[in-house]
């Protein structure tokens, strides 16, 4: 079998983003992307080109040697004992719900500021989710509200079963605090590390931070594929074998036995292949991050409220959100958007007034944080390869549409 990963890819200078190498258009002229994926490929050269063929070549499209291969990579890279690929975040929720036990009704709490996936699988089990707020500065599950939701779930009657904690753009949630909690309550918790593959908490590695963590490898994640594509990490020997056998129709000893309701929920060998060459550079791509998100800190800290990572966490830097004043954000992203700068709003709408989920339960006190962050967050373009000059384009346009706009 072939060696993986190639390791023919440029090295990124400390500081320095290849694209800047790549590129020889003056400043202004450039387009400012809101994620590059065509610098990382251009870094990634003919790796990946090569690793698709290769796949091509063998045949195996399905379970194919880079699916076992990327398994391996990815245990060793984040230290879970086992990880389980499959076909994207949301399966991998889907999966790690069924591995830990749910049933009928049982009470399943989650944050309320979120993409909808973690409340979209609770509620196809036929669960309820609970909503619970986030914490201002980390937009991560408040801890103070998870248990005021828990105590309202009790009081009508509910079985509180799990939680799925959520760790919203980057930054590991308070699993400690959150743990504790569960633990008090016998309640199960679950990671929903979508967003933050490659983020630390005191050291340890997103993907160890609980029994059961998932993530997605959507293109635009800070390790994404060409595709759909996710994981479930574990310790424990019965959940990965429950999740493997899940993913493949329930399948028991054999193919063509059955022992649990399962679905078609495998990763593509091909989507496999492509992460195995991404997966070589995502350590060097976090550092990248991190710089850059030092650099919006200092450009912007005076003005906007911007991200604040706790001590002893570190992010993935899924996105760059900042908060403005209530009022001033439609303005702010129109004036942008006329300076040729992309910006995103994740999420312009709390979990509870999407039509679906707005007669599902929520902690006393209700989802205050969640609704204020729905109408003030702005996501600025976030990748690598952010060249440091663009970046001061992006910082001085917000910046000016902020006192021009908005007289601040
Ligand atoms: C927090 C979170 N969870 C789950 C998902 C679902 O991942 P996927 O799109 O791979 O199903 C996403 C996707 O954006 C997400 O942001």
């Amino acid at each position: 079998m072939a060696n993986y990963p190639s390791d023919n890819v440029t090295p990124l200078r400390p500081g320095i983003s290849t694209a800047s190498a790549l590129s020889t258009a003056p400043a202004d002229d450039r387009h400012i992307p809101f994620i590059d994926l065509q610098a990382q490929r251009k870094r990634l050269g003919k790796s990946i080109e090569d690793a698709i063929a290769r796949v091509l070549d063998h045949g195996r499209f399905v379970a194919g040697p880079e699916i076992d291969a990327l398994e391996a990579r990815l245990s060793d890279w984040c230290g879970a004992k086992y990880t389980v690929s499959c076909a994207s975040g949301t399966t991998a929720l889907s999966l790690g719900l069924s591995a830990l036990g749910t049933k009928y009704r049982d009470a399943i709490f989650v944050p309320a500021f979120t993409f909808v996936s973690p409340a979209e699988v609770i509620a196809r089990l036929g669960c309820i989710p609970v909503l619970v707020d986030v914490g201002e500065d980390t937009f991560n599950m408040d801890p103070d509200s998870l248990v005021r939701g828990i105590q309202m779930a009790e009081e009508h009657g509910l079985t509180p079963r799990g939680l799925i904690v959520i760790d919203l753009f980057g930054q590991p949630a308070d699993y400690p605090a959150l743990q504790k909690i569960a633990t008090a309550h016998d309640l199960w918790l679950m990671a929903d590390a979508a967003q933050s593959f490659g983020a630390t908490l005191k050291g340890n590695k997103v993907g160890t931070l609980t029994k059961l963590s998932t993530t997605s490898f959507f293109p635009s994640k800070p390790l994404g594929c060409y595709g759909d594509g996710g994981a479930i990490f574990t310790d424990s020997e019965e959940i990965a074998g429950e999740v493997r056998s899940r993913r493949q129709h329930g399948q028991g000893e054999d193919r063509m036995t059955h022992v649990r309701i399962g679905m078609n929920g495998r990763l593509d060998t091909i989507q496999a292949a492509i992460l195995l060459e991404k997966l070589a550079i995502l350590g060097d791509e976090l550092k990248a991050r991190d710089i850059i998100a030092a650099r919006y800190a200092k450009g912007l800290k005076d003005l906007v409220k911007v991200p604040a990572v706790t001590p002893g966490r570190t992010s993935a830097w899924a996105q760059y959100t900042v908060r403005l004043k209530t009022g001033e954000r439609d303005q702010v992203r129109d004036f942008m958007e006329k300076d040729g700068i992309p910006t995103a709003i994740y999420y312009h709408t709390a979990l509870h007034h999407h039509a679906p989920y707005t007669g599902y339960p929520r902690a006393d006190g209700g989802l205050p944080v969640a609704e204020k962050l729905a109408k003030t967050v702005l996501s600025l373009p976030m990748h690598p390869y952010l060249e440091a000059d663009l970046q001061d384009r992006i910082i001085e346009s917000l910046r000016i549409a902020i006192s021009k706009v908005c007289g601040g």
